[in-house]
């Protein structure tokens, strides 16, 4: 199945909490249960966090009592903030809820509004699938034979509606034939690269090597890593860069060290209207999240410690070295290479 879905009335979703242990899909029906499931990260990822949000205004137009289009509006402006509120760094997010009320807002008859709004949704998740597959392809073009590609976080199947950014190019050029290994970083603290990019590559047959994240720089001074690839949460119009947290580290080393580092992202996640990545905000995610980890049946730190838990960082753009778009690889200056690849229209 799909990472995120709408089916038989409902929206369907991979619970990505509870993997790689346990596969279970949940059913939501509500615009509010799917605001919760992004807060928690049951879904996760820019795109797919996007697309499941547009799929809960989906359900917030066929569960609307409103009898007139007025009304309906309401109810839809209502769905669209709580959604909206569930997490603030992805710009998917946002970008997706303002292009399904956008296009929806001529329909005059509420039936047909409805109808709408569904359609735009599915069209957003269709759209995602379509759109990381021709990323792979132009990402793929610059991946070596033989390459080690370092990756962070999860940005394959799981972090979209279908195949992924960043692992989607890793996959493409597997396809493609070529002999790649992926050095997946464990991803601190919620092990995305760990418990889901690992299972992600798994199953597709990929090789790779699980590390701790504090092991990329020993790789990258080493001289065992040809590139960087990770995805992005939002890209400002400068090309800085908020992406998991731990990215802006492996940006410095890398660069320190002469490899190549990628951003692959939809252009869905570039933000023109944020200037620079100052202007990005930062989800500060709970406590919990760092403390609550058990190591050798043992809490991994004493109780009531004071911890901070930003979820992103921000890597500058004299980093990057191109960010890998589904309409080509921009390149400084970003400021004159982003707006001109967004908005060509093809
Ligand atoms: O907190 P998460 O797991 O939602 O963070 C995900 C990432 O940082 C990904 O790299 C990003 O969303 C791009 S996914 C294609």
């Amino acid at each position: 199945m799909r990472t995120v879905e709408w089916a038989h009335g409902k929206v369907r979703m991979i619970d990505q909490r509870l993997l790689p242990a346990e596969f279970r899909v949940l059913e939501l029906e509500t615009p509010e249960e799917v605001a919760r499931a992004i807060r928690e990260m049951a879904v996760r990822g820019a795109p797919a966090i996007g697309a499941a949000a547009a799929f809960g205004l989906a359900l917030a137009a066929r569960r609307s009592r409103a009898a007139d289009r007025a009304g309906l509006w309401r109810d839809l402006e209502e769905a669209a903030a709580i959604l909206r509120a569930a997490r603030p760094t992805a710009v998917n997010l946002a970008w997706a809820l303002d292009r399904v009320l956008r296009r929806c807002a001529a329909e005059s008859d509420p039936d047909a509004l409805r109808e709408a709004v569904l359609a735009e949704a599915q069209a957003i998740a269709d759209e995602d699938v379509e759109v990381n597959r021709r990323l792979g392809e132009v990402g793929a073009a610059i991946i070596p034979d033989g390459a080690t590609i370092l990756h962070h976080c999860n940005t394959g199947a799981l972090a979209t509606v279908d195949y992924g950014t960043a692992l989607g190019v890793i996959r493409t050029a597997h396809e493609q034939g070529k002999r790649v290994h992926v050095l997946v970083d464990e991803t601190r603290p919620l092990l995305q690269g760990a418990r889901l990019t690992a299972w992600e590559l798994q199953q597709l047959g990929i090789p790779f090597t699980l590390i701790a994240d504090n092991a990329a720089g020993h790789f990258l001074r080493t001289g065992q890593v040809d590139l960087v690839l990770v995805g992005a949460d939002r890209v400002a119009a400068n090309g800085d860069v908020a992406n998991k947290i731990g990215t802006y580290k492996l940006a410095v080393v890398a660069k320190e060290n002469g490899v190549p580092f990628y951003p692959c992202v939809p252009t869905s996640t570039i933000d023109l209207s944020t200037p620079t990545g100052d202007d990005i905000p930062i989800e500060e995610r709970p406590p919990e999240e760092v403390t609550d980890l058990v190591f050798r049946g043992m809490p991994i730190a004493p109780p009531g410690v004071r911890v901070a838990n930003p979820a992103f960082d921000v890597t500058p753009h004299r980093y990057v070295t191109g960010i890998i778009t589904e309409k080509g690889i921009a390149y400084p200056p970003f400021s004159v290479s982003l707006r001109r690849i967004v908005e060509n229209p093809k």
